[in-house]
């Protein structure tokens, strides 16, 4: 017996103290440790940003290297990987393959670890920023069927990744510069946001004491899903459904018709009511890197004036339903030559960041107990076992 506040999908329950990132909702503000979204992105990188988020300062220089050198010397996967990832469908999607090797990670990196040890939880959390990046790059080469690259390990972070997933056999690989910078910016958007599904899918595991890489790898299938990290694959799926900036109007009507079971992806936002920051900051972006690129998508239109047209409807504007981080996302990705079923990767790469941050943060905290949720229970009271042979 007892008394519980009901709360379906944990809207008003806060699970736990964090310092790591502060969202105001209603003003369209996100700070990672104090520092404004829009000052990171314009000023930092990817890499500055993960190390901001597990230690709570910014680096100086000579931290900086340090943690760049240690992330660069744990790129590498274990050869066995190789096996692992060949069992696969061939055409199995790079979340699925991503969430059972990161799982897998335990089984390599675990028997030595002691979790009461912060030097060990530091350590893992290194791990896996560095294998994140080689292990989606891998995922996706076996699922088009070229063969493995490992980590260069004289490039940066982001160019490193990039480097994996895209170099062909033939002949060396030339990046754009501007590729490697848009990325790392998206990277920069995505790495933390508080108490999400997967971030909070995250510390559940972490409370019980299991391991960063299974906890992590929980964190990546509570990512998937089109309400939360998938909806930018979904956002690029729907607007290549659309097709022409003519059936925009029709698509709104729909979204708008609940018997329908069709939202319009990227739309919305449980904490964001006025506007979410790091959309503000992609739609600028996009524009300039489709320009620096000399790429015209017909999906841009599409998407402008979706927007437009949500923004000025009634329905949205009630309900406080603005455009959110995955609404533009898509386009710059397929910009950036990043097919769309590795959408959702980019966004587990970066958030990797946070989510080793929290993990850190919670095995700290004097506080952290087991998440166990309670319920309102809703079945049959308590009644008598009937023979199988008495039953109608
Ligand atoms: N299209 C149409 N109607 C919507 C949408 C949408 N995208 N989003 C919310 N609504 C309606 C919803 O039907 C409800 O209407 P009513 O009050 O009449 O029942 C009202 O708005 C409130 O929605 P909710 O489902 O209670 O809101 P929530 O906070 O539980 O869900 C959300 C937030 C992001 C899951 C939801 O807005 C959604 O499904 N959006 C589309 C998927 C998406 O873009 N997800 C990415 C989120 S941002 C990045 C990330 O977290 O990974």
């Amino acid at each position: 017996t007892g008394y519980y506040t009901y709360d379906p999908g944990f809207g008003s329950t806060a699970s736990c103290r964090s310092a790591i990132t502060y969202i105001d909702g209603d003003n369209g503000v996100l700070l990672y440790r104090g520092y404004p979204i829009e000052q990171l992105a314009e000023k930092s990188s990817f890499l500055e940003v993960a190390y901001l988020l597990m230690h709570g300062e910014l680096p100086t220089k000579a931290q900086f290297g340090a943690f760049e050198h240690e992330v660069t010397h744990h790129t590498m996967m274990h050869e066995a990987f190789r096996t692992f990832l060949y069992g696969f469908r061939h055409d199995a999607h790079p979340m699925a393959m991503l969430t059972g090797m990161l799982g897998s990670l335990s089984s390599f990196y675990y028997n030595d670890l002691d979790l009461r040890d912060p030097e060990q939880r530091r350590l893992a959390a290194i791990r896996l920023i560095a294998k994140v990046p080689t292990i989606a790059a891998a995922c996706y080469r076996y699922s088009i069927g070229w063969p493995i690259r490992y980590p260069k390990n004289d490039l940066e972070y982001t160019t490193r990744f990039l480097h994996m997933m895209k170099e062909v056999p033939s002949g060396p690989l030339e990046l754009n510069p501007i590729v490697s910078k848009a990325l790392d910016l998206l990277f920069i958007l995505h790495a933390d946001h508080e108490q999400n599904a997967s971030t909070s899918t995250v510390r559940l595991v972490g409370s019980t004491g299991a391991n960063p890489y299974v906890s992590v790898a929980a964190g990546v299938a509570a990512l998937w899903g089109p309400a939360h990290g998938g909806a930018n694959e979904a956002v690029l799926k729907m607007l290549e459904e659309i097709g022409d900036a003519k059936h925009v109007q029709s698509a709104v009507d729909k979204a708008k018709d609940k018997e329908s079971g069709f939202r319009l992806m990227g739309f919305g936002h449980r904490v964001y009511k006025n506007f979410d920051p790091r959309a503000k900051i992609i739609r600028e972006m996009t524009h300039k890197v489709l320009g620096e690129l000399g790429v015209n998508d017909p999906l841009l239109e599409v998407a402008l004036r979706l927007e437009e047209a949500a923004l000025h409807d009634d329905y949205f504007v009630q309900r406080k339903l603005y455009p959110n981080v995955d609404f533009y996302s898509g386009i710059i990705y397929k910009a950036l030559g990043i097919p769309t079923e590795m959408f959702t990767v980019m966004f587990a790469i970066a958030r990797t960041a946070g989510w080793v941050s929290h993990w850190l943060e919670q095995q700290n905290d004097p506080e952290n107990r087991i998440g166990r949720p309670r319920q309102i229970y809703t079945g049959a009271t308590p009644r008598d076992y009937s023979p199988i042979d008495a039953r109608a």
